[in-house]
């Protein structure tokens, strides 16, 4: 059965919704489902612009043989040849055998390498700048090396204002019947989703999504729809995104607040982390999160450490080293190149306390622009009452790290 959505007067979502795949590129968990989003352009040419992972590939093939009602596919548009949305290449050439393929060098070069049967098709390499028409429709491409792969391109439709962003402006979660952000509560249901997906996946390249964001900002004018191969379409409020998506990638934080994450095998360090929790609460800070590194997924972590100013790490020794879900998080924020973060370090240690002393040398050595906070709390097993002074004068250093931020 077929499921699509219009767009514009001739343009489809043909995309299809996955709640089977539990961990996206088989890494971030996905309970609320992804979308992989593709889209028919019924032209004098018909063209079928990105396709889809292989698990949505019969639900696309309904969609698109529905809207082409028996009539041939011309093109195929491939703005991003990952397989969740290359996979279904193959079935798409198979099937419409006389089918143009117009993508990048590298693109083509990379379906080679996965194995794609693409020779013996007709290949249309496109550069930046170049312009294509399909009848009425005249499309221009712009390069978008990764964001997220290095073959990536965003194709600007310029007769209907339709920007094809690839991944650009894309999340987690399956749109289950709604197509546009302005369909959604984008805030409520979608925002920390989006901010998962952004970071998780291109989070490294900061740089390369503020270049194409420069790209986009010079036909911003212009553009009327913004259609990801993730998540909803924008036709309206695109400085909400934008701005989300500009700050994500100068790793500015979204919220002036703290999230806390803590590593605790008895429970003693949660203890403090929750009792630090509750001071910063009294003391006027209401944007504060607390989260236990040991059950939960890292992907969550590295999404509130983009969206909180400050950040808390209370760690167990362990090995004489930081618990291993701490030393993963660490790892995990300097592999995504999170920077420009004020840190504040809870210690503890039966004997030979070593975490904090090894927390502040990785956040001061191994990533960029990490502040941390000259004060400490340090535990030998458990936070008695003696610790009370301690915990305060930590909690009075966050606040006013904030307020001096602010
Ligand atoms: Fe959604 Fe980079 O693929």
């Amino acid at each position: 059965m077929h499921c699509v959505r219009k767009v514009t007067d001739d343009l489809y979502w043909v995309g299809a919704n996955d709640h089977r795949t539990t961990l996206f590129e088989n890494i971030h968990p996905i309970p609320t489902g992804v979308s992989y989003n593709a889209y028919l352009l019924l032209d004098e040419q018909s063209v079928l612009v990105d396709t889809v992972d292989w698990s949505a590939c019969r639900q696309m093939m309904e969609n698109v043989e529905h809207l082409l009602a028996g009539k041939p596919l011309d093109v195929l548009l491939i703005n991003h040849m990952e397989p969740d949305h290359g996979a279904s290449i193959e079935e798409i050439l198979r099937r419409y055998p006389q089918v143009k393929i117009i993508s990048t060098p590298k693109a083509f070069m990379l379906m080679r390498q996965f194995g794609f049967d693409i020779d013996g098709h007709e290949l249309v390499e496109v550069r930046e700048g170049d312009t294509y028409t399909f009848g009425t429709h005249t499309v221009t491409f712009v390069e978008a090396p990764m964001v997220h792969w290095p073959e990536a391109m965003v194709t600007f439709d310029v007769t209907d204002g339709v920007l094809f962003s690839a991944d650009a402006f894309g999340s987690f979660n399956a749109l289950d019947g709604k197509l546009f952000a302005d369909e959604v509560d984008f805030d409520r249901d979608w925002l920390d989703e989006a901010r998962r997906y952004l970071t998780n996946i291109v989070g490294k390249y900061g740089p390369h999504v503020q270049l194409l964001l420069k790209k986009a900002g010079g036909i911003m004018e212009q553009i009327k729809y913004i259609c990801p191969l993730h998540g909803p379409v924008w036709r309206e409020n695109f400085e909400y995104i934008v701005d989300k998506y500009d700050k994500w990638s100068r790793y500015e934080p979204e919220v002036s607040g703290v999230m806390i994450a803590y590593a605790s095998m008895y429970g003693n360090t949660e203890g403090a982390a929750q009792a630090l929790a509750a001071k910063l609460v009294e003391k006027g800070v209401r944007n504060l999160a607390v989260y236990d590194v040991s059950n939960t997924h890292v992907s969550y972590l590295i999404s509130e450490a983009f969206k909180y100013s400050h950040i808390v790490l209370a760690s167990v020794t362990y090995n004489l080293g930081i618990y291993p879900v701490m030393h993963n998080f660490l790892a995990d924020m300097k592999a995504l190149n999170l920077q420009n973060r004020k840190v504040a370090l809870v210690e503890n240690g039966s004997w030979a306390c070593k975490s904090g002393d090894l927390m502040q040398k990785f956040l001061e050595e191994e990533m960029k622009g990490m502040t941390v906070i000259n004060q400490r709390l340090s535990l030998a097993s458990a936070m008695g009452e003696e610790k009370e002074d301690e915990l305060e004068a930590l909690a009075n250093a966050i606040v006013d790290s904030i307020i001096e931020e602010s």
